[in-house]
């Protein structure tokens, strides 16, 4: 894992939007995964005033709340569109977000599955990081394997995104996720985690032991993960003189 840690939020952003347009501009074509909440908003407008052509990239959302339509406020369809789709020229048919309002949703998240297949896979996948260590919506417990399917959020993730339905009752109790086996296979990961209530899951997720516990520590086993993260988040994190120094010393050609 290389461990991007900033002085801000703001300053690990603009790096991981350095990074997504690389890819955009060297690949026209390339498939991204993305991540929705509080912690790639600021990405999404960097990526926006990067003037990029996404005319030919193709996007895979991680999650949906099920039973919401799309039109919903708070649905991950409405985040997409308001923050990044409705901003840059892709073409609709190129976007995939899962289906919350599925009526076979084991259907649906295996067309899913196939679609990702069918587009290449993933070229990086965009996450952020639950309090409680979750990636996706794969909550603790979840398996290392799992595939795009039906999840129940947990007591903690409904408190955390009350703030976003106005209370926490009318939060879901469930979602489709992408599942850990899901996102494993993309060919690059980039986490973003900002803020001190993120502190002990980048810790358990870096430098703890793989766990379904820690969904996210699942990315130990992944080839290419960069997290870009804030001092805050990275304040539990026991090497993480080690890690500034590596970056701050990186050979010129591996800089973005
Ligand atoms: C959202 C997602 C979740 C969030 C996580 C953190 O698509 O997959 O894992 O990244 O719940 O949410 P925020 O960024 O709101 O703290």
């Amino acid at each position: 894992m290389e461990i991007i840690i900033q002085p801000t939020a703001e300053a690990a952003t603009a790096i991981a939007a350095r990074l997504m347009g690389k890819l955009i501009r060297e690949k026209p074509a390339a498939v991204l995964g993305l991540a929705t909440g509080s912690t790639p908003e600021s990405l999404y407008g960097h990526l926006v005033g990067q003037k990029l052509d996404w005319s030919r990239i193709t996007t895979f959302n991680l999650d949906e709340y099920v039973g919401i339509s799309p039109q919903h406020p708070q649905s991950y369809h409405s985040f997409m569109w308001e923050k990044l789709f409705r901003h840059v020229n892709i073409a609709i048919k190129n976007v995939n977000i899962p289906d919350g309002l599925a009526n076979n949703i084991p259907a649906s998240c295996e067309t899913y599955e196939k679609k990702i297949a069918a587009a290449g896979g993933i070229d990086i996948q965009l996450l952020g990081i639950g309090t409680n260590g979750h990636i996706g919506f794969n909550e603790q417990t979840s398996s290392l394997a799992s595939r795009t399917r039906i999840k129940t959020l947990t007591p903690q993730t409904r408190k955390d995104n009350a703030r976003f339905f106005g209370s926490e009752e009318a939060v879901p109790h469930h979602v489709i996720t992408m599942g850990i086996g899901t996102i494993l296979e993309a060919r690059q990961c980039l986490l973003l985690a900002f803020g001190k209530k993120k502190a002990r899951a980048i810790a358990e997720a870096v430098e703890g032991p793989i766990s379904s516990m820690s969904p996210a520590s699942a990315l130990q086993q992944h080839p290419r993960v960069t997290l870009c993260i804030d001092e805050e988040a990275a304040s539990e994190l026991k090497l993480s003189e080690y890690y500034r120094w590596v970056y701050d010393n990186k050979p010129g050609w591996q800089k973005v």
